[in-house]
């Protein structure tokens, strides 16, 4: 009952899908005003703190320190300015979340004057972006940011920009530096948190019982009909579900995760190219993650859930084989495995800083070889 519930729902237009799925939904007012209110958040004094909101656009975040104000003369001064970091929330998620302008804030912290940019893939905030989260097509959500970024007049402008993908928005960031690398604002270093970027072989856990969507979602990934054109180009999740069990099905049908990862028979180099081209890929996996099954697939490798066996990524073919460039990355010292205790997202802003501190800034810095090492696993 609750696949056909949701089955008509995912058929609705966006803005009444958006009000049913969220019924707190703001999609029929406007988000000035709760915008606004970022403002009133604790700026460090030294900062001056420019924001400006676009509702038809991207949210951009400028923080432009004084020495940063005055336009410099100096050609070799602009070494010392950090690259933009541009930001992708995770779901059930929007991009005017005060959890993401505190990062924003943490990112200036470390290195002033950063320009921030937080990703919404529908453009505004509130719940129209949360929504987008849950439902859409990833390769058309994907080819909107790209777009967006090319046409940001700093982004566009800078050497490079720096990224964090939350979660599911870390796997899209990877897809934008293997799809739009060649002609978008390019990438220096990519962080992603708890990404998924092996997939899931489930949905997350519901919090509730009555959390009809989640559920509705669950049985949708559950069923067969999540390798139908008709779920795969409407449920954000099940573009990145993988099931080993059902692998041929996988192949023939995922909307999103089989292309990127270059798992099907015909390759695309220049998704190998770009991700070489990064400077850090930086994957964090959550020691206590829950909420992805398997959290492994932060770190890109795979789990079988009934032998409960990992391979690690290094032995797999899309590593062995270098079907996206992650071994050529790896050979220059560019791809670092990290862990961090605790559940899903559950990081202090302790962590940020060290991550920033170690991989943003400045866009003529050099990077440290990582010092402690455990194998694959590098702790902070
Ligand atoms: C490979 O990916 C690039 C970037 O998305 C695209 O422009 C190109 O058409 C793709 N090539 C093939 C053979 O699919
Ligand atoms: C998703 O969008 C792309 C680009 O418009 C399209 O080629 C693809 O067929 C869509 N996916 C599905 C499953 O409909
Ligand atoms: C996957 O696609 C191939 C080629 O079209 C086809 O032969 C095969 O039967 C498909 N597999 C499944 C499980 O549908
Ligand atoms: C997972 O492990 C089980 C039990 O060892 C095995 O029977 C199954 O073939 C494995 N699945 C895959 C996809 O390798
Ligand atoms: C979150 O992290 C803090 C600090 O590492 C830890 O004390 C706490 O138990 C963690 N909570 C969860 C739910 O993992």
């Amino acid at each position: 009952m609750q696949l056909r519930q949701l089955t008509v729902l995912l058929s609705l237009p966006t803005a009444i899908l958006s009000f049913v799925v969220f019924p707190e939904a703001e999609v029929f007012q406007t988000h000035s005003e709760d915008l606004s209110l970022a403002l009133t958040l604790p700026v460090p004094k030294y900062v001056e703190f420019i924001e400006a909101v676009h509702p038809e656009q991207r949210i951009q975040i400028t923080r432009l320190s004084p020495e940063h104000v005055e336009p410099t003369e100096d050609l070799e001064d602009t070494d010392d300015q950090p690259l933009p970091v541009v930001i992708w929330h995770g779901l059930g998620d929007s991009a005017d979340n005060k959890g993401l302008k505190e990062v924003a804030e943490l990112i200036d912290s470390v290195h002033p004057g950063t320009y921030t940019y937080i990703i919404s893939v529908v453009g505004g905030a509130g719940s129209a972006d949360r929504q987008a989260s849950f439902f859409g097509n990833v390769t058309e959500q994907l080819e909107s940011v790209c777009h967006a970024l090319a046409e940001d007049n700093i982004l566009k402008t800078a050497p490079a920009v720096d990224a964090i993908g939350f979660s599911q928005g870390g796997q899209f960031l990877r897809g934008y530096v293997e799809r739009c690398g060649g002609w978008a604002p390019k990438v220096r270093s990519l962080i992603t948190f708890g990404s998924q970027h092996n997939g899931i072989a489930e949905f997350q856990k519901c919090k509730s019982t009555t959390d009809w969507v989640c559920q509705g979602a669950n049985a949708l990934l559950k069923s067969s009909t999540v390798w139908s054109d008709f779920v795969q180009s409407r449920l954000v999740p099940a573009q990145y579900y993988r099931d080993t069990n059902d692998f041929e099905n996988y192949l023939n049908h995922s909307n999103f995760l089989a292309d990127i990862n270059n798992e099907r028979k015909v390759k695309n180099a220049t998704y190998a190219e770009n991700i070489a081209a990064l400077e850090k890929l930086v994957m964090v996996v959550f020691d206590e993650d829950r909420t992805v099954i398997p959290k492994e697939s932060g770190w890109f490798a795979e789990v079988n859930l009934t032998s409960a066996s990992v391979t690690q990524l290094k032995d797999r073919p899309i590593y062995m084989e270098d079907w996206i460039g992650l071994k050529k990355l790896d050979e220059k010292g560019g791809l670092d495995f990290l862990a961090l205790p605790g559940e899903h997202m559950n990081f202090s802003d302790k962590d940020l800083k060290a991550l920033f501190a170690r991989y943003f800034g400045p866009s003529g810095r050099k990077f440290e070889k990582p010092s402690k090492e455990d194998g694959w696993k590098l702790e902070l």
